[in-house]
Order: C-alpha cells, then sequence, then structure tokens
C-alpha cells in the first residue's frame, strides 16, 4: 500500500512496478493524492501499469482542487478523509508493507493514522520531500559568523567523503553543526535544514549535541548515534561527527 502526493510518486511508482512483476501474488494499492488532473505526474506510465496488472493493482486518484464523482476522493487529504479511505476504499488491515512519499504534513499525517491503527513502524516506510526550495540553511545566510581568537568556541570535526575537516564554532552563536561545517565544507549535504529530511544525518563520534527537532530519525538510529546535523548543536567543547557511515 501506498500514499504517494505530488512528485512524491517518483519512487513508489519503481516500487510498485517492482513488486507488481516480482510477486505473481501481490497486490499494490495507491493513494495518489495531487490538486487537479492535469497535475498527476506519471499519467499514462500508471495507466499502463493498471492495465498489465488488472486486479493486481488499484489505483486512487484524490484531487484536492477538482469534483470527482466519489466525495472520497476529492479534496484534500486530511485526517477524516484517510479514515474513511483505510476503513473503506483500501483494504488497510491486508496490508504488509506501507510505503509514504510527500511533503512533510501528509506523511506525518499518515503515520500518526497508522500508528494510532495500530499498525507496526517496522511495517511503514517513508521519505519525504519539503515543498521549499532547498536553500542555505536559516541563520547562516545574511549572517556570518565571526571567529574572535578571544572567545569561546565549540571545536567541531567532521569527516565527509573520507576527508577531515575542522571548524571554531562560537558558544554564543548556538550555531548548528551544519551551519558551522558549510563555513569550511560547501558540499556538506543538507536539504531541508529543518529537521525533516534527513539529509544532513551524520554519526556522533565523540563529545555530544542536543538536537531541537527530529522528524526523520527513527529511534533505532538515534540509538546508534546518529543526528540530524542542521538541528544539532554542540554540548561538550569537542565534538566529532560522522557524515560517511
Ligand atoms: S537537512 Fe533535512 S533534516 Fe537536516
Amino acid at each position: 500500500m501506498a500514499i504517494a502526493a505530488g512528485s512524491g510518486i517518483t519512487p513508489v511508482i519503481a516500487i510498485a512496478r517492482t513488486l507488481l512483476a516480482a510477486h505473481p501474488d501481490t497486490r499494490f494499492d495507491l493513494v495518489y493524492a495531487n490538486k487537479a488532473a492535469m497535475d498527476v505526474m506519471f499519467l499514462e506510465e500508471l495507466a499502463d501499469l493498471k492495465d498489465k496488472y488488472p486486479s493486481r493493482l488499484a489505483l486512487h486518484h484524490v484531487l484536492s482542487r477538482e469534483q470527482r464523482i466519489a466525495p472520497l476522493l476529492s479534496g484534500r487529504i486530511d485526517a477524516e478523509k484517510l479514515q474513511a479511505l483505510l476503513g473503506t476504499a483500501i483494504h488497510a488491515d491486508d496490508v504488509d508493507e506501507w510505503f509514504l512519499c510527500g511533503p512533510f504534513e501528509l506523511v506525518q499525517l499518515c503515520r500518526d493514522t497508522l500508528a494510532e491503527r495500530g499498525v507496526n513502524p517496522d511495517h511503514i516506510r517513508f521519505e519525504l520531500f519539503s515543498t521549499g526550495k532547498p536553500d542555505r540553511p536559516e541563520g547562516n545566510a545574511g549572517r556570518p559568523v565571526i571567529v574572535d581568537e578571544s572567545q569561546a568556541t565549540y571545536k567541531i570535526t567532521f569527516k565527509l567523503d573520507g576527508l577531515q575537516g575542522e571548524v571554531a564554532s562560537p558558544t554564543h552563536a548556538r550555531e548548528s553543526i551544519l551551519n558551522a561545517a558549510l563555513r569550511v565544507r560547501p558540499d556538506v549535504p543538507f536539504a531541508c535544514a529543518g529537521g525533516v529530511c534527513g539529509t544532513c544525518r551524520a554519526k556522533v563520534v565523540t563529545g555530544a549535541v542536543t538536537m531541537d527537532e527530529n522528524y526523520a530519525l527513527e529511534q533505532d538510529e538515534l540509538d546508534k548515534g546518529y543526528v540530524l546535523t542542521c538541528q544539532s548543536h554542540p554540548t561538550t567543547p569537542e565534538v566529532t561527527v560522522d557524515f560517511d557511515v
């Protein structure tokens, strides 16, 4: 079962195609949310897939700005509509694996709703995209951090693509590890800078950090020491993180 919105269909259509081809017994239900019919990506590919597997693939196009014959498939997917979809159009209790891909709000709504229905989180796979254009993380552009020898600093060491980098971050600046690292290595990976996408993930090797927000890492990743560097601030004078593991 997959729930996708907008360009969130891209990984989902590949999963659907692979699963349907690989296992003759697999059934795949897809709820695909868009504003209007003209926004639907891969419309022909989805129709071809449906022609190929008419009884095993179920497509539910939900359009937020267009009236469809079924009221369930018209309007934005909110908690009420999702519950209704899961209760009627989809046999939610028979689902083995869930795939979610779309903007943060929708994916979070689905995860919360599935958790309420008792779905084991191990069977929910998701990918988030932020609707905003990726930009430099907030607080860095236009507000350069000046490191003055006389100020107290955190020493941040990081490993990225096999190379070690080091940067001093003034304690008063309350910079994120990502922002500090970007001052010396512009290729440090990030996308949303809001704790949502997980692109900036790294493992804390020495020292400790505190994280503001986390919508991307699961408990088992946190237990292993992974953090979102866009949300992490040092709490020890020296911190080392590894982006390569
Ligand atoms: S850049 Fe997206 S979670 Fe950090």
